[in-house]
């Protein structure tokens, strides 16, 4: 594997010169066409959470590698023009399925419609294109990732009737971020309505932004007093957000959930800051985008596991992978997998919780 500033390219066989070319900058014209990459990932960003470079990526490159395809996986950094950009140099080297992993439906679906005219196909990764015109959307369940939330956070406190739970969402730019709340909802939403949890502040935070997160938060508690007894936290992002605002107040942990299987999310519930993390094993993920994208490369059946219906286009075919809850009981689970290191979570300060 070769990188380039923040680029990184599977090369094979032959068409290496010519890739390596492209990918440097050396064939600068978008309009000449380079045979060297079939397939492109198109990742948001960098900080809405550490997944894309660190999971998805690698995920990636790995999958297309065994597969046999040359690919590119770039990263956005959280602008929708760069992905534009990116999905249009990949176009013009060659690439015949683009897998999108968007920032904003908007801007995505766009991005599928003018690849489409084309005759390049796209794959929603991860994130429903709204109004978009994908072949298929790989991701997992986002409704059973938010009842995985909803359910930890409810355990946790169950018996400490009128316990107020307030709801820290995803961005509301990504459709996950409503099917991640419509989750947590269906566990907490009877809770409330019977009165053995209290519904707290509950606030989208733009764009996944950790540190809005953190301002957001802050903010609830001077709303609430400090009364805050749980919170649903969309993500580890969000969640470590949380936490960093509850130490500088001096407050004790609550429960509180996360998602993505982060080093962070884990060093945050071994040390009894943290509930739960989901955990989504990207492997999957980028192993059966790779797959579906060699099947469109070869005019072959794409596999699914059902469909799914997607805003500004109706039904859309859909391989779903189901994803799993992370306790401080069975965290380890990660490490045997090979998903994380236990060298990295189980360092420092944190060595101490990692009998
Ligand atoms: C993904 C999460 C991720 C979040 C922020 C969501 O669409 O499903 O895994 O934490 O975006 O990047």
């Amino acid at each position: 594997m070769k990188k380039f500033a923040g680029t990184s390219v599977v090369i094979l066989g032959a068409v290496a010169v010519i890739a390596a070319m492209v990918v440097s900058g050396a064939a600068a014209s978008p309009a000449k066409k380079s045979a060297g990459i079939q397939v492109c990932g198109l990742m948001p960003d960098t900080k809405t959470s550490v997944r894309w470079e660190q999971f998805d990526k690698p995920a990636l490159i790995k999958s297309f590698k065994a597969a046999g395809i040359s690919a590119r996986v770039v990263n956005a950094q959280g602008d929708p023009q760069k992905q534009k950009t990116q999905a249009d140099q990949c176009i013009a080297d060659g690439a015949k399925v683009l897998i999108i992993a968007p920032i904003d439906s908007g801007s995505a679906a766009s991005i599928e419609k003018a690849a489409l005219k084309k005759g390049v196909k796209s794959i929603d990764y991860d994130r429903q294109v709204e109004g978009g015109s994908a072949v298929l959307y790989a991701s997992f369940n986002g409704h059973t990732v938010g009842v995985l939330q909803g359910k930890a956070v409810a355990n946790a406190l169950k018996g400490k009737k009128g316990a107020v739970v307030a709801e820290l969402n995803g961005g509301q730019e990504d459709a996950n971020a409503f099917l991640f709340k419509g989750g947590y909802d269906s566990i907490l939403k009877p809770l409330y309505k019977s009165g053995a949890l209290k519904a707290g502040p509950d606030q989208f935070v733009p764009g996944w932004d950790n540190q809005k997160a953190g301002t957001i938060f802050e903010q609830m508690l001077i709303k609430t007093g400090n009364k805050i007894d749980g919170v649903a936290a969309a993500n580890d992002g969000i969640a470590n957000a949380v936490v960093v605002a509850l130490k500088a107040h001096q407050l004790d942990p609550i429960p509180l959930s996360g998602q993505d299987a982060t080093t962070q999310g884990v060093q945050n519930i071994i040390s009894g800051w943290q509930t739960m993390t989901v955990f989504k094993d990207v492997r999957k993920l980028a192993s059966a985008a790779a797959k579906a994208a060699v099947a469109i490369v070869k005019g072959k059946t794409i596999p699914t596991t059902g469909v799914v219906h997607t805003k500004g286009r109706g039904i859309e075919k859909a391989y779903l992978i189901p994803p799993q809850s992370i306790t401080k009981a069975n965290y380890k689970l990660l490490f045997t997998s090979g998903f994380l290191k236990k060298g990295d979570v189980c360092n420092g300060d944190y060595t101490q919780y990692c009998k």
